[in-house]
């Protein structure tokens, strides 16, 4: 057993199982005993769903880096913390170590305190997958600094919205990216996304791409520069590091935005301890991560996956964290075989998307690449078909690999409920048993817990949580109502998870996708309310509804009924119209994939739009559409049917 947490047999995961629910307090505080406090905590859980008021490991004082860094540095100093594989596989791979984390990491703290950067300040990080978005990362959490990391494909209005959301003053971005061929401008999103802000003093810009960008004077720094100026400071003044800031376990950690079904993203808010604890713990177990493994999570940090399972969770746990920073078709579709036989990565952590997406292109970029070292395979983001489970499991894990199908949420800030490598018994397209400490129950519309079984034999209803774990949210930035409102309000006393599910005799859950109108496209969130808002920012729109559909590749694609006024240009030109709007309200992550124009949409005489008949039509469905007597118009149904794509 590599860790004192560490679930070693289907049996024991029964017994802590069992305990973690009985004796949370006892529970959790055995666990929180093997990390590093500055001072331990008076009260291990308080709570209450109604407010939601959730507090762990209170009165408790640590910085989440002494526990990602300084407490592994006497035995793992010159052990890889990161191993980071360019976009360009001819580039320089580069190895970090825990040594170089710990000062570049007080380089950044050390910088960022130069600028006026203090605990409680939001920084906002608009970067590339590079070693420095890490160090940012971590550099803000040393000085108790809130980070809000923003996915690179999230387009200027995004970033300017949250920037405003969060009252972000500083920013850290790079030049430039590199994704594949091509070469993503990031300073020039963020310059955009600065036309009319007032809140923010200082933008950190790192030198990747060295793309030419215009520097604002005053506002716009260089990175290189000001890490030079910060490492000599550290060293003049005397100092070993840069000492890290004390804080509460329940300070604010970070803001992530994820989508919703109604309105704008919401900034999460995850605390410093129980997240922490969280991402640890899960991380251990549900991986059965051994020291010297290599393990290697294909997100982007811009996601709450990259956050959980490439930084914190594996710097906590003194983990090799793989991080790559292109993409799995480049240069060539058998980039992350590459990748798993260079490093000899032990733990592969990716998306059924990126798993379906590969299979298409058949064994051949397999061939020739040694997998050997692999042991464990994980997904995540979506519901995992048979078809690529089976595939991965076949050709990449060689049947001698137990897949863990990993289900969780921004929310969660770690994995719910999945399996245990290799521990507790896995099934394919089943997300299986909740972790310790998960209890999820299974509600109707009224929030009454199902027990009674359909004629399959299964439960099915919508997923909440009982209770709270250490790595739930605790607020939504700003706006602790809107918090209460989404996730706890729905049904008395449950955490709502936005999710359906079903559940077999053996307590194993299978996810069936979201209940609510959030689309998953790809592993990524995204609302159709947030979709056509920014379609209804064309300007020949008049209205128009999303909804989801089946894709091979991305599990989910956007479809969109478009009423237009007037018949003016070609149609294809107002597609791509349509679609270049919504790439620059929201990113390009959320263009359509399909396009209908219709002259009428289904609504009831209250005027809901009844997206239940378009999800149907979007599927391909053209009788069966269920009741629509009570539409104001039910010959608009037929027409939007007759046009189809
Ligand atoms: O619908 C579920 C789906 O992804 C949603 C959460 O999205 P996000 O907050 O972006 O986090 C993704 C990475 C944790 C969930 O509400 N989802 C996530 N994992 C799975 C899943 N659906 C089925 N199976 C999974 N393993």
């Amino acid at each position: 057993m590599a860790y004192p947490f560490q679930i070693t047999s289907l049996n024991q995961y029964h017994i802590d199982y069992k305990k973690s629910i009985e004796q949370p307090e006892e529970f959790w505080a055995t666990i929180a005993d093997t990390f590093y406090w500055r001072k331990k905590w008076d009260n291990v859980l308080e709570w209450n769903f109604n407010e939601p008021k959730i507090e762990w490991f209170k009165g408790a004082k640590l910085n989440i880096t002494e526990n990602c860094i300084d407490r592994h540095l006497e035995k793992l100093g010159n052990k890889p913390a990161i191993i980071w594989e360019p976009n360009n596989p001819e580039e320089k791979v580069r190895v970090v170590t825990y040594n170089r984390l710990h000062k570049r990491v007080c380089q950044v703290a050390q910088m960022l305190k130069n600028n006026g950067v203090k605990k409680g300040d939001r920084v906002c990080i608009y970067m590339g997958m590079i070693p420095e978005l890490t160090y940012a990362i971590l550099g803000c959490a040393r000085i108790g600094a809130i980070h809000s990391v923003i996915f690179g494909g999230f387009s200027a209005q995004s970033i300017a919205d949250r920037l405003e959301d969060a009252n972000a003053e500083f920013i850290i971005t790079c030049d430039g990216a590199y994704r594949g061929a091509k070469d993503i401008p990031l300073k020039a999103v963020i310059d955009d996304a600065l036309i009319g802000n007032k809140t923010v003093k200082k933008v950190i810009v790192y030198n990747r791409t060295r793309t030419p960008v215009s520097m604002v004077k005053g506002r716009d720094i260089w990175w290189e520069d000001e890490m030079e100026f910060a490492e000599h400071q550290i060293e003049n003044e005397g100092n070993v590091h840069f000492e890290a800031e004390e804080m509460d376990a329940e300070d604010p950690l970070f803001i992530l935005y994820t989508s919703g079904s109604t309105g704008k993203p919401k900034g999460v808010v995850h605390t410093c301890a129980g997240y922490m604890v969280w991402t640890t713990y899960t991380f251990v177990n549900v991986f059965q991560y051994n020291p010297g493994d290599i393990h290697f999570c294909t997100a982007d940090i811009g996601w709450i996956t990259g956050h959980s399972y490439i930084v914190y969770g594996p710097l906590s746990a003194g983990a090799t964290s793989v991080m790559f920073e292109g993409i799995p078709t480049f240069p060539t579709a058998g980039r992350f075989w590459d990748i798993v036989d260079k490093h000899k990565v032990n733990i592969l952590y990716t998306a059924p998307t990126a798993i379906r997406s590969l299979m298409s292109f058949g064994t051949e970029p397999i061939h020739n690449k040694n997998l050997s070292s692999l042991k464990i395979l994980g997904t995540v983001g979506e519901p995992i078909n048979e078809e690529a489970w089976h595939w991965y499991n076949e050709n990449i894990g060689l049947q001698k690999c137990p897949i863990v199908d990993t289900w969780w949420q921004t929310e969660t800030g770690g994995c719910l409920i999945s399996n245990l490598a290799g521990i507790t018994p896995s099934k394919p397209s089943w997300a299986t048993l909740p972790l310790p400490g998960v209890q999820p129950v299974l509600v109707d519309e009224t929030g009454n817990e199902i027990t009674e079984k359909d004629e399959t034999g299964l439960i099915k209803g919508n997923l909440c949580i009982k209770a709270p774990w250490p790595g739930i949210l605790r607020t939504t930035w700003s706006d602790h109502e809107r918090c209460r409102v989404n996730y706890f309000a729905t049904y008395p006393s449950l955490y709502f998870t936005g999710d359906g599910a079903l559940k077999d005799g053996d307590g194993n859950y299978r996810i069936t996708g979201r209940v609510d109108d959030v689309l998953n496209i790809s592993g990524h969130r995204i609302g159709t309310a947030e979709v056509e808002n920014a379609i209804n920012m064309h300007s020949g729109v008049v209205e128009s509804a999303v909804v989801g559909y089946p894709h091979n590749i991305k599990g989910q694609g956007i479809y969109a009924f478009v009423i237009y006024n007037g018949t003016d240009g070609d149609e294809n030109l107002r597609k791509q119209d349509i679609s270049a709007t919504v790439s620059k309200i929201i990113g390009a992550i959320a263009k359509p994939d399909k396009i209908q124009f219709v002259t009428g949409l289904p609504k009831t005489r209250s005027g809901k739009i009844m997206r239940r008949i378009l999800r149907k039509i979007a599927e391909g469905e053209t009788s069966n559409l269920g009741d629509t007597t009570t539409l104001l118009d039910p010959g608009v149904v037929d027409e939007i049917v007759q046009s189809k794509l």
